[in-house]
């Protein structure tokens, strides 16, 4: 067996973003006087916004100074915060080995998908110049359990016509390479700080991915030759 699609996530793995979500996360969190760092950043990676709000509060022993309308307030700040960050991104912010390796798996019948918790996705795609490039952007929006459920990875093979066994992920998030391998896929992390479940094939950064890596890899956990 081959691998007909690759599920890309897409804030560390097509753009870092992380640094972004942490300077809106650190804006809002100084205005309420709470502590945040990028130490705690690393923990709100792949988790949708308002649990990441719940964590910063927990991590600040404040799960209980605001109420659920409250705090979706919050998130919202925050993300008003971010989306002027993500203003400034531009296709130099695409991270190595990405362009590359879309070109070849397109040039090889391919298939690609992004599987992002992010609801700024496709705006990010727009300002790196990447949004024509997919066949699919899975909606979070449409999806009820986040990562690390498998559902938002199988949404987006479902919406490809692909079976999961055919599909591989890539996430930098111990979230997303969990909801990659519950979906039935092969999982690569891009240097994930691995708490669970490892992935398939772990590298060191976006610029050691490549199309014949993928394939070796995938093809010898299938036992299939390339
Ligand atoms: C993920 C990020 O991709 O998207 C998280 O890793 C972020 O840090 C989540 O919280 C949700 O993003 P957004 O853009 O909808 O706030």
């Amino acid at each position: 067996m081959k691998p007909k699609a690759i599920l890309f996530d897409l804030d560390g793995v097509l753009t870092d973003t992380a640094e972004l979500h942490y300077l809106a996360w650190k804006r809002l969190a100084d205005e309420l006087g709470l502590s945040f760092d990028r130490q705690q950043n690393e923990e709100l990676k792949g988790i949708s916004r308002t649990e990441s709000f719940e964590v910063i509060l927990r991590n600040n022993g404040q799960t209980d100074r605001y109420g659920k309308e409250e705090k979706e307030n919050m998130a919202n700040r925050k993300n008003g915060y971010y989306r002027e960050l993500v203003e400034t991104l531009t296709e130099k912010d695409v991270l190595p080995g990405i362009k590359p390796l879309l070109e070849e798996a397109r040039a090889n019948g391919i298939r690609m998908g992004v599987a992002s918790v992010s609801h700024n996705a496709v705006r990010v795609l727009e300002r790196i110049g990447l949004i024509d490039r997919f066949d699919v952007i899975a909606d979070p929006a449409k999806v009820k359990r986040l990562k690390p459920d498998p559902e938002i990875f199988l949404t987006c093979a479902d919406q490809l016509g692909i079976s999961p066994a055919e599909c591989i992920g890539i996430d930098d998030a111990q979230a997303g390479v969990e909801s990659i391998l519950s979906a039935g896929m092969y999982a690569v992390g891009i240097h994930v700080t691995v708490t669970g479940k490892a992935p398939d094939l772990m590298l060191a950064s976006t610029a050691d991915l490549s199309l014949s890596v993928l394939m070796k890899n995938f093809c010898q956990k299938k036992q299939t030759v390339v």
